[in-house]
């Protein structure tokens, strides 16, 4: 079973993206062979700063090996490392229905954030697509805000069965459950254009900052209050044991601590958990030539793959 999944360098990472992508990711280490690529081409549909994006891609490579990526069960890899990839999603498009891609809502949320609308943008689910089907991906674990995206996928492959033969594999989305969509400090999804977000890596004083922050209503602190409703109880949630849960659920029901206290608990809460994580970030750090070598293996156990369903779609479309 192959497992594919992609990863922006738009920004550092945070929670929402560590429940609701890397940990679905690295679990899924245990069940058949992985590809995880930073995804530097859809990224360049947001940022235009080279620097940027060259540091930007090396940290997320870093923080997924520090979370517990194993580049020994898979490959890690950057996507521009798999040129091929730009040519199929070349191939794609020229199936791909504009009112298919018209309809997706990641398209249209950000042009309502203000990113202007190149064609790029509009085509970013065509070239995910080609990142999928370029290793004849079986499973791609995703953060519930992409699961649109792997259905064009779908269709985006029948379309070319259809039409010449039986040359991709359907992927399956895998969502994980219980961490559908992480909220950020305002309530909101958790996400860096947002400005919401917590990330895994923050420093202490900032994530502190970050948490202290979250928006509660104005319940006075000896009244009781409703946890079902709490972002601090939803963001404990994803760190903290049944029991720990239901103490603090019980605490707010009973009144008498204010909420400032609950976001102490929860800062504690998620620094001890990123602790094993925080330490080997830094083993990582100190062998320069780590990351190095782990891209180039990738992107070689990458390219092997993309070679021989390339020379298939190749063969079949009459190239
Ligand atoms: P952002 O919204 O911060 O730009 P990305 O779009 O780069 O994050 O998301 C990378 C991965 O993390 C995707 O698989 C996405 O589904 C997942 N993800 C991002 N934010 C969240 C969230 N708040 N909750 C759950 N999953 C998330
Ligand atoms: N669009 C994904 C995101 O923003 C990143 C991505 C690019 C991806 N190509 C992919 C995810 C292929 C899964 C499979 O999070």
């Amino acid at each position: 079973m192959r497992i594919l999944s992609g990863i922006q360098p738009s920004g550092t990472l945070h929670i929402g993206n560590y429940f609701g992508m890397m940990r679905p990711a690295i679990a899924l280490q245990a069940e058949g062979e992985t590809f995880y690529f930073i995804a530097e081409y859809h990224a360049l549909t947001s940022l235009r700063d080279p620097k940027a994006l060259r540091e930007n891609s090396l940290r997320v490579a870093l923080d997924f090996l520090a979370c517990g990526l194993n580049p020994d069960r898979g490959a890690l890899f950057r996507q521009s490392d798999v040129p091929r990839v730009a040519e199929l999603a070349w191939i794609l498009s020229t199936v791909a229905p504009m009112g298919l891609l018209e309809r997706a809502h990641s398209y249209k949320d950000k042009l309502a954030r203000g990113l202007s609308p190149t064609v790029g943008l509009f085509s970013y689910p065509v070239l995910m697509a080609a990142d999928i089907l370029i290793y004849d991906s079986d499973i791609v674990p995703v953060g519930k805000d992409q699961k649109q995206h792997i259905e064009i996928t779908r269709d985006l492959a029948v379309k070319i069965n259809e039409t010449y033969g039986d040359v991709f594999k359907l992927p399956e989305p895998r969502i994980s459950a219980e961490t559908q969509v992480v909220p950020g400090i305002d309530g909101q999804k958790m996400s860096k254009s947002y400005n919401n977000n917590i990330d895994i890596f923050g420093d202490e004083k900032e994530t502190r900052k970050r948490i202290m922050g979250i928006v509660t209503d104005s319940t006075p602190v000896e009244a009781p209050k409703d946890p079902s409703r709490s972002t601090i109880v939803q963001l404990y949630s994803l760190f903290a044991s049944k029991v720990e849960i239901a103490e603090m659920c019980e605490r707010f029901q009973k009144g008498g601590t204010g909420y400032g206290d609950f976001k102490k608990q929860l800062f504690e809460k998620l620094w001890e958990f990123f602790v094993p994580m925080r330490k080997r970030r830094e083993e990582i750090m100190r062998d320069e030539s780590y990351i190095d070598e782990v891209l180039t293996s990738g992107a070689k156990r990458a390219n092997e793959v993309a070679n021989q369903v390339m020379k298939r779609v190749r063969d079949a479309v009459g190239l």
